[in-house]
Parts: C-alpha cells; sequence; structure tokens
C-alpha cells in the first residue's frame, strides 16, 4: 500500500471543488483507493491499519488532484495542432482534416503520431482521453497500441464515414460496420481494463441512417460508449437539418438512429434548442464542451452555465486540431473565458461559470460523461486512483506564491498560470506513468 498525505483537491456530487487541507490517501497494489480522510494524524492511522504504512509527504507546495479526463480529441489531427485555423468548419474538414487523416493508411506514420500524441497529453496531465481516430482499422489499433505502452486510459474509437465525402476518406456501410466489429472485438480480447473502444460515428453528416443504426445496434451488444459531433456550428446544424428532412432535427437523427445513449458524449452542442436539451437529459447524454475549438474555428460560444443549470453532464474537450492545445488547463481556462465573455452580452444577474465549475467538467463530469464515473473522476474510497501531483514551486516553471496565499489561491494559480511543468508525477490507476523531465 502507498500513502499520500498533503493537500488533496477534487470535486465530489455536491462539491465541485473540496479541499482536504490534511488530506491523507491510501491506494492499494492494484491502484484503487482505500480510504481518504482530512486527518494527517500518522499514529491514528498506524493503529487503524495495523501496521506502519510508508508515507510519501508532500510540501506546502505542493497538492494531489484527480487526472485530467479530455473527453473530446482527434489523435490524428495531432500534427495540425496549432495551424491551418483560417477557415470556417465545414471548409476546415475538407482542405486540412480529411487529406490528413487518409494518412494514417500507413502504419508507420500512424504508430510515430500516436505515440507522440499520447505521450504529450499524459504529460499535460490527461490520464484518460476519449479519442476518435481514423476510419483505418489497423491505425485505430495502433492507437490502442501508444495508449497501452504508456499506461494511459482511454476510449478509443476506429471512425466512421460513410457519405458525403470523396471517395479516398469514405467507407462502404457494410465495410465499416465489419471493420468496427472486428475492431470492437480485437480491443477487447486484450483485456486491458484500461482501454475500450468507442463506437464512432462521425457526425451524423456523414453518416447514413443505415450506418448509423448499425451502429447504435453494436453499441448496445458490446455495451460501448459512444461518441459524436453535434451542434457545433451554423452552418453544420444547417446542413445535417437539410440533409434529413425525415427526421425532427438535428438531435432526432441520433435518437431514432439509437445514438443516444447514457453512455453518449457529444461534442460542441453549442446551438440547442429547448428540445434537445429535454431530450439528451432523458436519455443521459453528455457535453462535451470545447471552448478552445469552437473559438479557433470561429463556430460559436457554448454556454456551459445553461447546460449545468439544466443537469445535463458536461466534460470537456481539447478538440485538438480544431482546439489548438492538447492540454486540459487550455480546456480549463478557456471554458472559464468563454462564460465570461458570454456574461457581458447578459443582464447582470447571469452567473459565469467558476474555476470550480471549471475544474469540475476537467475531471468529476469528464468522468459522468464518459460513464466512468464509478471507477475515476475524484477521490472515493473503491475509485482508482488516477491522479496528478502539482508542484508550485518546480524548478522549471517556479509560480511565485507568497505568504498570504490560501491554498485555494495556489489552485486557482495552477489553474491559471500554471503548465505541464508544474505537473510533477501523473498516475493512473495507481502506477506512476510520467514524471515531469523524465
Ligand atoms: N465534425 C465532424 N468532424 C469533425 C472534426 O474532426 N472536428 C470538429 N471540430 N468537428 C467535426
Ligand atoms: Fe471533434
Amino acid at each position: 500500500m502507498k500513502v499520500y498525505r498533503g493537500t488533496l483537491v477534487h470535486a465530489t456530487k455536491e462539491n465541485p471543488m473540496e479541499i482536504l487541507r490534511n488530506g491523507v490517501i491510501g491506494v492499494d497494489t492494484s491502484g484503487k483507493i482505500l480510504f481518504v480522510k482530512d486527518d494527517d494524524s500518522i499514529e491514528n492511522l498506524a493503529v487503524e491499519i495495523g501496521f506502519n504504512p510508508s508515507v510519501h509527504n508532500l510540501t506546502n507546495s505542493q497538492f494531489i488532484i484527480p487526472g485530467f479526463i479530455d473527453t473530446h480529441i482527434h489523435a490524428p489531427q495531432y500534427p495540425n495542432t496549432g495551424t491551418k485555423m483560417d477557415l470556417p468548419l465545414l471548409e476546415w474538414l475538407l482542405a486540412y482534416t480529411f487529406p490528413l487523416e487518409a494518412k494514417y493508411s500507413d502504419l508507420d506514420f500512424a504508430r510515430d503520431v500516436y505515440k507522440k500524441v499520447v505521450q504529450k497529453t499524459l504529460s499535460c496531465g490527461t490520464t484518460t482521453a476519449s479519442y476518435f481516430a481514423t476510419t483505418h482499422k489497423g491505425a485505430s489499433m495502433a492507437l490502442c497500441d501508444a495508449a497501452e505502452s504508456c499506461g494511459q486510459r482511454a476510449h478509443i474509437g476506429k471512425c466512421n464515414i460513410d457519405q458525403n465525402l470523396p471517395e479516398q476518406y469514405c467507407e462502404e456501410t457494410d465495410a465499416s460496420l465489419r471493420d468496427t466489429e472486428e475492431f470492437i472485438n480485437e480491443v477487447l480480447s486484450r483485456k486491458n481494463p484500461l482501454i475500450t473502444p468507442a463506437i464512432t460515428p462521425r457526425w451524423a453528416g456523414c453518416c447514413t441512417p443505415e450506418l448509423m443504426c448499425g451502429l447504435g445496434k453494436l453499441a448496445q451488444k458490446y455495451d460501448l460508449p459512444i461518441q459524436s459531433h453535434m451542434c457545433e456550428s451554423p452552418a453544420e446544424v444547417k446542413f445535417v437539418t437539410e440533409l434529413f428532412p425525415q427526421y425532427d432535427c438535428f438531435t432526432d437523427v441520433y435518437d431514432k438512429c439509437g445514438i443516444f445513449t447514457n453512455k453518449t458524449v457529444m461534442a460542441h452542442c453549442v446551438y440547442l434548442t429547448e428540445f434537445d436539451v429535454a431530450l439528451m437529459k432523458e436519455r443521459g447524454v453528455g457535453v462535451s464542451h470545447c471552448p478552445n475549438s469552437n473559438l479557433s474555428l470561429r463556430s460559436g460560444m457554448m454556454d456551459a452555465r445553461a447546460r449545468l443549470d439544466r443537469g445535463l453532464k458536461v466534460g470537456l474537450g481539447t478538440d485538438v486540431s480544431g482546439g489548438c492545445h492538447p492540454s486540459m488547463l487550455d480546456a480549463i481556462r478557456l471554458a472559464i473565458h468563454t462564460s465570461n465573455a458570454i456574461s457581458i452580452q447578459r443582464p447582470p444577474d447571469y452567473r459565469p461559470i467558476s474555476y470550480q465549475d471549471a475544474f469540475r467538467m476537467a475531471t468529476l463530469g469528464g468522468a459522468e460523461v464518459l460513464a466512468l464515473d464509478d471507477t475515476i473522476g475524484n477521490f472515493e474510497e473503491g475509485k482508482d486512483f488516477d491522479a496528478l501531483l502539482i508542484d508550485m514551486e518546480s524548478p522549471s516553471s517556479r509560480v511565485d506564491t507568497f505568504d498570504f496565499h490560501s491554498i485555494e489561491d495556489l489552485v486557482q494559480q495552477f489553474l491559471f498560470m500554471g503548465d505541464d511543468r508544474n505537473i510533477q508525477e501523473i498516475y493512473v490507476c495507481g502506477q506512476k506513468v510520467a514524471e515531469h523531465g523524465k
């Protein structure tokens, strides 16, 4: 057993940010949290558990938080990160994104990129990622290999596309479903509890109802999470609405095709009607809020306060490379700033989201939308210890703090000013999987 003693910061069901100042957390050899308390008396602990455990004592500039959960990221788009954001969504997809994704028929190229993206996100503190891969089954398996060898927890989706795209990016419906089921079986046969196949219809605009219904059935057969895009930009909503006149609206298409389940996460959800929100709530569909992407591609500003007030599950996503940064700290900041920007246009009683709300979305909220909240997201007994050891006085990135700063100030400064150099140790299921500078 390992014991960590010092400041613990996490979200609970009731509180977006709970701080245990005298925290003690015990982790067993299988990586599960055995106990969590706010009482650093080690003598009491030794009596309680019947032996003297080896204890990792944190310093005053250190604290432990749950690992970040990126609920929406395109691993194959990593080479384009931070470039090519001069076009709006639909044009951006055709000009830059699909041509890059087509290259993943080359397995060597896929292996090289996927190792880099997993190492990068892990070093930024993403202990769990919900990845889109490409349509290629082999390359999608290479992404599983990369996550597995680096020890990252991941939902990984072979992407499905069967209409409205040039032939070189498009699949035949039957082949797409067959490849997806083979991919699922191959991933499941590895029996790695950290890696889960995710059903990934790219978006309604490039999937036929036949394909989406088939994917909905696969999700049900194997009890799998589903991920897709929805209501991202005005042009994208118009495209889907005109493509499917036989359906009531965008959300109705997904719902009738069996894509809306309580394990479904929909990226963006900027333009939702009252009907959409009610349907998502009824089905238990979660939102992946991707503020960087929504601003970089000028798609719109999602009102996170409105979604939370309606009781929807909300997590954060980097949406690399629509989003120009792979770090969840960036997603946290842009979620707060987007909410602030919205508030400027609203009556004075409008409450933008707080930094605590954004922290919750990056951790427990992410676990909820990925249906992993029984396993990860915060420090509760029985959950896996996925965690980040933060040091504000890391030699390579010191954030100046002063005597009068409270622990809340320290945490807030990490969220607003910190970077990967302050993330000293990274744990997934109790195992140290990365360390800053190593
Ligand atoms: N909609 C369909 N595909 C994509 C994608 O790759 N990125 C974003 N942001 N939206 C999409
Ligand atoms: Fe996306």
